[in-house]
């Protein structure tokens, strides 16, 4: 079983493909919330510890690092701002903490500071201490992963980041703007300078969209493979035109997502939590009505509410069959996106102003 947590909705940045952009205004998960999930804990083959936030602004890092087993793979995603000294030094010694995933989007000053809202700088000269810290200790672990949210204004970074991939001896890993119900919607236009990211607009949906993604990534491949980068390059990117047979994700019976919210998920593309876990036990989720409802809907092929329009290649834009009177497409203040309606609501009226 693969678990994910967030430690906190909180972030330092303002990226414009994320929902943070609009003030999302998460909250951190308590130490004795985080104690509730210890029994999964010892179950997991892995534990993932982001969210919608950025993990080095929680206050119960280092505990709940203290309270995975030591034999528990860990893997973490940041923005990378804060991995100063005191924080790489939290990290650095814990063997199970295998790969660090680090956002940057951007390799140039100008683009960062348009996409994410700081500065570049900083985290590459972090990045490069804590390679410098970890080569003092003798360790190879942490892995450290450049990760790439690629859109059509940053494709020209790819390269670059590469590049840096390799001066770091790390990996590049590059996934695609998220086309779920929630994030893929025509109101989502963010200006920044003179830039304005236009969600729908920065995804590759036509056919020369598709060829220019092809080209860059052909073009990336053979750098990493003469260079010798690991390169992730998500196949999500690759949506097939019809969805694939629903009956074949098995996510429902490998992964268990909890956002500090109370959201308790299979997978972060689902566009409705399951259940609260600050109300029903995490520990529990095995026996929850609707994670086995969900099971048998999809053994019949049929999409569960928690995963109508949620954009996988399971669903695309499909939506459920559960609710006979609910055909049609989910509204926006229905698609139950991270705090819900409330969130989206806030969201639509901060564009109108
Ligand atoms: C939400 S962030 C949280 C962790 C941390 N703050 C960070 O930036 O890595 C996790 C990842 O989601 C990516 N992301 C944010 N908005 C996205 C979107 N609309 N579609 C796809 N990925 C997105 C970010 O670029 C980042 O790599
Ligand atoms: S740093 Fe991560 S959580 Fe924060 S705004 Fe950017 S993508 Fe969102
Ligand atoms: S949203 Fe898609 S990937 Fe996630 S559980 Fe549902 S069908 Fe599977």
């Amino acid at each position: 079983m693969r678990i994910e947590i967030e430690l906190t909705g909180k972030c330092n940045l303002a990226c414009v493909m994320c929902p943070q952009v609009f003030g999302y205004d998460g909250r951190h998960l308590t130490i004795d919330e985080m104690k509730s999930f210890s029994s999964l804990f010892i179950e997991a083959k892995e534990v993932t510890l982001h969210g919608a936030g950025e993990i080095f602004l929680s206050p119960i890092l280092k505990e709940t690092l203290d309270i995975i087993p030591e034999d528990t793979p860990i893997y973490f995603l940041t923005n990378g701002q804060l991995l100063n000294q005191k924080n790489s030094n939290i990290i650095l010694g814990r063997s199970n903490i295998k790969r660090i995933m680090v956002s940057l989007d951007a390799y140039s000053d100008e683009k960062y500071k348009f996409i994410r809202g700081g500065n570049v700088n900083k985290v590459k000269e972090n990045l490069k201490h804590f390679i410098l810290l970890r080569k003092k200790r003798k360790l190879s672990f942490p892995k450290i992963v450049i990760n790439a949210t690629v859109f059509k204004y940053n494709i020209d970074q790819l390269l670059a980041l590469a590049k840096f991939a390799k001066e770091l001896d790390s990996e590049l890993h590059v996934w695609p703007l998220l086309k779920d119900a929630a994030h893929y919607t025509e109101s989502w236009k963010v200006k920044r300078g003179e830039y304005t990211f236009d969600y729908t607009k920065e995804t590759f949906d036509s056919i020369e969209d598709k060829q220019l993604l092809k080209r860059e990534y052909l073009l990336l491949e053979k750098y990493c493979k003469d260079n010798e980068v690991d390169l992730i390059f998500d196949a999500f990117m690759n949506l097939p035109d019809k969805a694939e047979d629903i009956s074949t994700c098995g996510v429902p019976n490998s992964n268990r997502l909890f956002f500090s919210d109370g959201q308790a998920k299979h997978c972060c593309l689902q566009t409705k939590p399951l259940f609260d876990w600050r109300i029903y036990p995490a520990n529990n989720f095995d026996n929850h009505p609707r994670h086995l409802a969900v099971l048998e809907l999809m053994k019949k092929n049929q999409i569960p509410i928690e995963c109508s329009s949620s954009g996988c290649k399971y669903v695309l834009d499909g939506i459920s069959s559960e609710f006979i009177d609910d055909r049609k497409k989910i509204s926006l203040d229905d698609r139950g996106f991270r705090g819900g309606a409330l969130s989206m609501r806030r969201r639509k009226n901060e564009l109108k102003n």
